[in-house]
């Protein structure tokens, strides 16, 4: 490319206690490009993104800015040279104006006051930018994350930034929401910003990116420019290795029905009737805010039920209890699994056996070599990148995250209906075949899987039978051989 990269980064090495993370990675970034990071879950890129944001100090290379030796001490010192990170965990107060926000620290001031014009104004200004149409005095604890997440980028543009840094951005927007992102990213690179963008979304990158790097176990494998490349291509760059269909093939038999509901109400889903039997893998489809992370709340008992029923083989489950859910054989993976489900203070290994402590244990004895081996077998199984089942669970890669909250439920004895929400949501390509090959291999060891995925490719490609939802109701029932995209769509919009 032509020009003077605005970052230039040579040799970078990074190392953790049992990790060498990055292993002398070379990068340029040039203004007015959209460079994406894609690589497998662990494979270095948001590491680079802290040492490039200051977040994280490197072991051993060099990192210039314009040329110049960036010498950056913290985040802070980063944002004044210029690097800006919009973080999938918002860093907004919520509880001050979308203003304030914007100008935190240097808000405009004359004589010791704040002139609170400018504030608004001045603000104003850069949320037309990004395309924001609300006032810029309202607090931000009112915006949802997408407004929000528009609410940074209007910050790092009143902060002048020339590298903007999304990791994994689009994770909770919805399409119409991620359409509009787009359309501001488009606008900054018009304006010489680079934009660096770390997606596993592969459809994302061919969208929205200039060049590629492929990052794989620490190193980059690959640079390219994106129109001179393709999907399969770079699949096979990241995970080193050639996939052959991502989705396994459908021959499961089904048996009896294991979870059937009828007329499941709470606050927020009206009156569903639903059915899995065993050995079949069943999809709940539908556009964001349909009421799909609701029901599975309603029917695993974490939110209070109104009406309805839920039987598990036949006999029915004591209601609002998540307790009775988990002794009647249900297992539930959230889609916030960050939040919900991760218990940073833990390891690896407790991690994922804490759901079925019970199984190695006898009065309140565990058994420890029972839980180092099944835990080590799930690690392997699902390739969970840590350098042991003890390491502390926060400090593996989000994706490798995911993997653990995902095994802790392949571990539980008893198991007879496994809900997934999202479940390859942040999760690398080839791990999300794996991941596939897996659920395959359980519903035909004669598990009864509920999923619920906003990926119609995963749905088709996944599903058995699939039911699709609407504000709170199910408004269509699809067997394999009659789901297309078109009549998915069809009814979660109309
Ligand atoms: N603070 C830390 N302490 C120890 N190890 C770490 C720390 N941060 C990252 N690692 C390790 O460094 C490696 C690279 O992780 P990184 O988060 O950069 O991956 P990633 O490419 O962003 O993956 P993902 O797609 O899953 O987000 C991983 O093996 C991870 O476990
Ligand atoms: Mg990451």
């Amino acid at each position: 490319m032509a020009g003077q990269a605005v970052i230039q980064i040579r040799n970078m090495h990074k190392t953790f206690p049992g990790v060498h993370a990055l292993k002398g990675v070379d990068l340029d970034l040039y203004p007015g490009e959209v460079h994406a990071l894609v690589g497998e879950n662990g494979a270095g890129k948001s590491t680079l993104i802290k040492i490039i944001s200051g977040a994280y100090t490197f072991t051993e290379g060099t990192y210039l800015i314009n040329g110049q030796d960036a010498g950056i001490k913290n985040t802070i010192d980063a944002i004044q040279k210029g690097i800006s990170v919009i973080y999938q965990e918002l860093n907004l107060v919520p509880s001050l104006s979308i203003a304030e926000n914007i100008f935190f620290g240097r808000l405009p001031s004359k004589l010791g006051r704040v002139l609170w014009s400018e504030v608004y104004a001045g603000a104003q200004k850069y949320l037309v930018m990004v395309g924001l149409s609300v006032k810029s005095a309202m607090k931000v604890q009112y915006l949802s994350v997408a407004q929000q997440q528009l609410v940074e980028i209007a910050k790092s543009l009143a902060l002048d930034s020339k590298v903007i840094i999304m990791d994994e951005p689009t994770s909770a927007l919805s399409p119409k929401e991620i359409k509009s992102l787009f359309e501001v990213i488009v606008k900054l690179k018009a304006k010489g910003v680079c934009i660096m963008y770390v997606s596993h979304k592969l459809e994302e990158i061919f969208e929205l990116s200039d060049r590629i790097s492929v990052f794989r176990d620490g190193a980059r494998v690959g640079a390219m420019l994106t129109g001179e490349t393709d999907q399969q291509c770079l699949i096979e760059m990241m995970v080193g290795r050639k996939l052959s269909d991502m989705f396994p093939e459908h021959n499961r038999i089904f048996g009896d029905t294991v979870l059937e509901v009828t007329g499941l109400t709470t606050d927020k889903v009206t009156d569903l009737n639903f059915h899995v039997k065993r050995g079949e893998i069943v999809g709940f489809s539908g556009l964001m805010g349909a009421g799909r992370s609701e029901m599975t709340r309603g029917l695993f008992g974490a939110d209070k039920r109104s009406a309805g029923h839920v039987f598990i083989n036949g006999k029915e489950v004591e209601k609002d209890s998540t307790g009775a859910a988990h002794a009647a054989g249900m297992g539930l993976v959230t889609e916030n699994r960050k939040t919900e489900g991760l218990l940073p203070n833990l390891s690896v290994k407790k991690n994922i056996s804490i759901a079925s402590l019970n199984q190695f244990s006898k009065l309140f004895h565990i058994f420890p070599r029972r839980e180092d081996t099944e835990s080590n077998t799930l690690v392997d199984k699902l390739r969970i990148k840590t350098p042991s089942v003890e390491q502390l669970v926060t400090k593996l890669s989000g994706g490798n995250q995911q993997k653990v909250l995902l095994s802790r439920w392949l571990m539980k004895e008893n198991l007879k209906l496994l809900i997934i929400d999202e479940p390859t949501r942040g999760i690398d390509v080839g791990a999300k075949s794996e991941i596939y090959t897996l659920m395959d291999m359980l519903a035909k060891q004669g598990l009864a899987i509920l999923m619920v995925s906003s990926e119609l490719p995963e749905i088709l490609g996944m599903c058995d039978r699939i039911y699709v939802m609407k504000n709170g109701k199910i408004t269509g029932e699809f067997n394999r051989e009659e789901a297309t995209e078109t009549v998915l769509l069809e009814k979660a919009i109309s």
